[in-house]
């Protein structure tokens, strides 16, 4: 089957590979029907994954159909349309048995990085019981697409935010991930989502679709004046940090109200300053954190009571055999692509 690997520091490749088998007998094997093209894939290429395997095929955002389960997987059949986890977790250990997947004893970002991942025709996952959800026969595989990895941590973003009716919740950075936050601010109840973005089409989006009420750009705003305005003088009950972007942490937490959240989803580069002396007496809680994607089934929920969507970011589709191109077109930061399907 075609497979496109990581063959060494900045560079990728389509190889034949075999078929993958059952190892474990809570593996299952899924014929990669859609998949996508993450951030994180280029940290690997970039070298920035220590833990990553040379040879490994690339890839942990996708959708398909189940075609073979191993002997202890009960919730799952085969032919099942299933969404998959961007994180490969035990659902038995402490950390998972209290929501805290992303700390699994026993997984972690397996997929696309220490074992073979979905930028392939089938892919095998581990513990398939906790990592793939079944998709709803009202939703298409392109709704479901993007329900474990982007989207859920867009709902992660908006649920460290404890948000309460009437908040107004400011969200940095209006791409892929900056726009479901806000939708998902919605959902949990906030009354006013301000987008923040220096890329003036990504805030377009944001505002022609309704993500958000209030778009601002820092080239062209004052910022904080204009939130304090938006707030009676108090500032954003809590903010998304989905930037990661040069000044974007120290604009979250000046942004934030006294007592306010301000919530950390964006990986940053380099290490960040925490100037204590300057936001004392404003008793800010930090957030931060990889993804507990644990909400994947009352995700597809809401995009089947169209409470969500994620249409909107697929800017392009490609076919498994342009993949390389497909790699090279998600990473020209001049296109305006949001995100990429395909199609395997
Ligand atoms: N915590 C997690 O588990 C998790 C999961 C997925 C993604 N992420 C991280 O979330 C972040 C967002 O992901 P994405 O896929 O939406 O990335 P993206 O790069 O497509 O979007 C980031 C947006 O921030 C904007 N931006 C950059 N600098 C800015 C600045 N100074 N002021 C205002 N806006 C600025 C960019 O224009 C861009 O639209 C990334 O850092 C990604 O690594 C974290
Ligand atoms: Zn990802
Ligand atoms: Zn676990």
């Amino acid at each position: 089957m075609k497979s496109l690997i990581f063959e060494d520091i900045g560079k990728i490749k389509l190889i034949e590979k075999p078929l993958p088998q059952i190892v474990h007998p809570r593996d299952a094997i899924v014929k990669v029907t859609l998949s996508s093209i993450c951030t994180s894939d280029y940290h690997i290429i970039n070298g920035a994954v220590t833990q990553a395997q040379k040879g490994v095929t690339l890839g942990h955002e996708f959708v398909g159909e189940i075609v073979e389960i191993g002997t202890e997987i009960n919730n799952l059949t085969i032919g099942d349309r299933v969404s998959a986890n961007c994180e490969t977790f035990c659902g038995e250990c402490w950390f998972c048995k209290r929501g805290y997947i992303n700390n699994c004893t026993k997984g972690g970002w397996k997929l696309g990085c220490q074992i073979d991942g979905c930028q392939s025709e089938y892919v095998r996952v581990p513990f398939a019981d906790t990592g793939l959800t079944k998709i709803p026969e009202a939703l298409s595989y392109k709704d479901a697409l993007f329900v474990g990895d982007i989207l859920s941590s867009g709902y992660f973003g908006a649920e460290l935010c404890e948000i309460k009716q009437n908040d107004t919740i400011a969200v940095i950075g209006c791409g892929p991930v900056g726009i479901c936050a806000m939708q998902c601010a919605k959902v949990l109840g906030a009354s006013k989502v301000i987008g923040i973005d220096i890329n003036q089409y990504r805030l377009d989006i944001a505002l022609k679709n309704k993500y958000a009420d209030i778009i601002l750009n820092p080239n062209n705003d004052n910022i904080s004046e204009i939130i304090k305005n938006e707030t009676a003088g108090r500032g954003a009950d809590a903010v998304i940090e989905a930037a990661g972007g040069v000044n974007t942490f120290e604009m979250a937490w000046q942004i934030a109200r006294p007592n306010g959240i301000v919530a950390i989803v964006a990986m940053y580069e380099e290490n960040q300053i925490l100037p204590l002396p300057g936001m004392y007496g404003k008793n800010l809680i930090f957030k931060t954190g990889g993804v507990d994607a644990i909400h994947c089934s009352k995700l597809l929920d809401l995009i089947k009571d169209k409470k969500i969507s994620t249409d909107i970011l697929i800017t392009k589709s490609y076919t498994l055999d342009k993949i390389e191109e497909a790699y090279k077109y998600f990473d020209d930061k001049t296109n305006n692509c949001l995100k990429l399907s395909i199609t395997q």
